[in-house]
């Protein structure tokens, strides 16, 4: 097979920049520590309805402005939703998925985290603004990935 010499100059700037890219996130990942922590905890992505937390999925209080949302994401609901608490309030998020990648966005504040199966998410938040935030996913989920969408009413 004869090349031109513009294809092999092309071929190979690609392939230059397809190996520079792989090294930029293997360094990323390995010598920066930018890949997912590894210490977080897993669950049997298949019983996850079996398995506490997350057999009762629900928003509790554990201290005078402080509170504990488990919560399981599904195609293509947050359960719960409609979640709400008073203002002030410090919310400690427990989240896991029961099948695929889902995001957790709320809009307004910085809360974004993907919920992986298998994986416990956990994140924190205190609501100190009153009003309706939009609990969005942000993850590519499937064909009703833009109806998974849910509210946090503080008040
Ligand atoms: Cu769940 Cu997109």
């Amino acid at each position: 097979m004869k090349m031109h010499l513009d294809e092999k100059i092309w071929l190979t700037i690609s392939f230059g920049m397809i190996m520079a890219f792989m090294l930029v996130t293997g360094y990323q990942t390995f010598a920066l520590e930018m890949g997912p922590p590894s210490h977080m905890e897993t669950i049997d992505p298949q019983k996850v309805d079996e398995t506490a937390p997350f057999d009762k999925p629900g928003v509790y209080q554990i201290g005078e402005n402080e509170y504990e949302v488990v919560m399981t994401l599904e195609v293509f609901a947050f359960n719960p939703g409609n979640i709400e608490v008073p203002a002030g309030s410090k919310v400690h998020f427990t989240m896991t998925s029961k099948d695929v990648v889902h995001g957790f966005e709320v809009a307004g504040t910085n809360l974004n985290a993907m919920v992986m199966p298998g994986q416990i998410q956990k994140i924190t938040q205190t609501f100190d603004e009153p009003g309706e935030y939009l609990v969005l996913c942000n993850e590519y989920c499937g064909a009703g990935h833009q109806l998974m969408a849910t509210t946090i009413t503080v008040k």
